[in-house]
């Protein structure tokens, strides 16, 4: 051994970014950043905003790490100007944000609160004169606490609730958004807030969260067909976090644990949607009656202008009949690379999903809404953040998605999750996803390494879109 090679994750990266093929990328390729409302407005009491379920359960002693709350987040409420200035910076064309229904309806259904709709106008502006599609997501968890103290999505009416609030979001940003989201992620309304308890409203119960997870898709499909009224060419489509399930073992208790975990985490948020009903192998296993009325089903399936795909994560299953439903144990690979989530790194789960969702589902526009890491920053002397590790995962999941593409998935975007460190969730601040890190005492924003890589690959795509064309 002639010495340690200097930094070699460094050069592991750098050579992976020549491996992304861009030219498998579409010319007109959305390169955004992804937030919502809740993790990074802040100003949670100001100009009429109602309270929302995330509110609540964040103040709830001990139900987030360090007690964390999102009263001022990343205070993006009054810096989002600087905000879309570090887009700018970035080169991103397109931003994927959340609006946060109790700005808007504060008591979730009733009253308009013009401030809340103003906010989001100008930020819409604002994004437009900075050359920036924005995307728009109606639902990131944050649903008003008074629909939940009326029973919430175990409701029928919240899902009525969601189409009327769809409608006047939809019809005060008609003429400048085209790009429309339903629900980010209904598995973690539905299963983690309502079976796990470890979100919003942090229930524990099986019923409410299978009732809960069929409003959700019902309230989706209502909503898509409120924003189709209110918006001529509008683009609509649903999120969902998937990922890739392996079995623990050969054994064929352990393969029929891993096809439960991805009826639990896949197949019974895709099937409604692609007009195949919920999973009869997964209403047997909940046992749950649906609360099923003619017409449901196809309205649930009204056909979507894209899917989006969330990413983090590949999952590995053993059965553990003693364990909640859905039966399983998630195993801990030895010697796997992890994010600091303890998060499993798999760049090739992202491309068998995109090709998953084409080829089996049949797919014909898919984004990747939501990909990115977590990883202990250290902000050094001279105030830079350098995190190669985060810049790894993001070159290695980018070569993975044009990998996909190259394969035949119809991938026309990718948005980095996130734009900004923010809170997340039940993990407060302490983790952070941003490629623009955020002091928060001072609110200072620097663009770390992974920005700054990230920024690279945008603009060598367009360098080579641009020669093509
Ligand atoms: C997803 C959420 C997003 C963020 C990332 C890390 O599940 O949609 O808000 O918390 O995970």
């Amino acid at each position: 051994m002639t010495g340690v090679p200097e930094n070699t994750e460094r050069t592991s990266v750098s050579e992976r970014f020549d491996r992304i093929d861009l030219a498998a990328l579409p010319r007109d390729f959305l390169w955004g950043t992804a937030t919502s409302a809740y993790q990074i407005e802040g100003a949670v009491a100001q100009d009429g905003r109602g309270p929302s379920i995330w509110d609540t359960f964040s103040h709830t002693p001990g139900k987030i790490d360090n007690d964390d709350h999102g009263d001022v987040a990343a205070d993006h409420y009054h810096r989002w100007r600087e905000d879309i200035d570090l887009m700018r910076r970035l080169g991103t064309n397109a931003y994927r944000l959340s609006i946060a229904w109790p700005r808007v309806l504060p008591g979730g259904d009733g009253p308009v609160n013009a401030r809340g709709l103003d906010f989001y106008d100008e930020l819409i502006d604002g994004l437009l004169d900075a050359g920036i599609t924005p995307s728009v997501t109606l639902y990131h968890w944050d649903l008003p606490q008074a629909l939940q103290d009326r029973g919430g999505w175990p409701e029928r009416d919240t899902a009525e609730h969601f189409a009327a609030y769809a409608s006047v979001v939809a019809e005060r940003l008609a003429d400048r958004v085209t790009h429309w989201t339903t629900l980010n992620e209904p598995l973690c309304s539905a299963w983690i807030g309502h079976l796990e308890g470890k979100m919003a409203p942090g229930w524990t119960d099986l019923t409410a969260a299978v009732r809960a997870s069929y409003h959700l898709l019902l309230g989706h499909g209502l909503a898509a067909q409120a924003i189709r009224a209110a918006v001529p060419g509008a683009q609509v489509g649903i999120v969902n976090n998937l990922s890739t399930v392996h079995p623990a073992s050969d054994r064929p208790e352990d393969l029929a644990a891993a096809r439960r975990m991805d009826g639990h985490t896949n197949r019974w948020w895709l099937d409604p949607v692609h007009g195949r009903g919920f999973p009869e192998d997964m209403r047997a296993l909940y046992g749950v009656e649906l609360p099923e009325r003619p017409g449901d089903l196809e309205t649930i399936a009204a056909p979507l202008d894209w899917l989006g795909l969330n990413y983090y994560f590949p999952q590995t299953v053993a059965d553990d009949p003693a364990a909640p439903v859905p039966h399983v144990d998630a195993i801990r690979r030895p010697l796997v690379p992890r994010t600091g989530m303890d998060w499993e790194v798999d760049a090739t789960g992202i491309e068998t999903l995109l090709l998953r969702l084409t080829e089996d589902y049949g797919v014909r526009k898919l984004y990747v809404t939501e990909n990115g890491s977590s990883y202990p920053d250290v902000v050094r002397p001279d105030g830079t953040v350098e995190d190669p590790e985060r810049q790894d995962y993001l070159v290695q999941h980018l070569a993975a998605c044009a990998s996909a593409a190259r394969k035949g998935a119809p991938l026309a975007g990718y948005f980095a999750w996130s734009l900004l460190d923010n809170f997340e969730w039940a993990y407060g601040y302490d983790k952070r996803f941003g490629l623009v890190h955020v002091d928060y005492r001072t609110q200072k924003r620097t663009i770390k390494g992974s920005g700054h890589r990230y920024a690279d690959i945008v603009r060598a795509h367009r360098g080579r879109a641009a020669e093509a064309a």
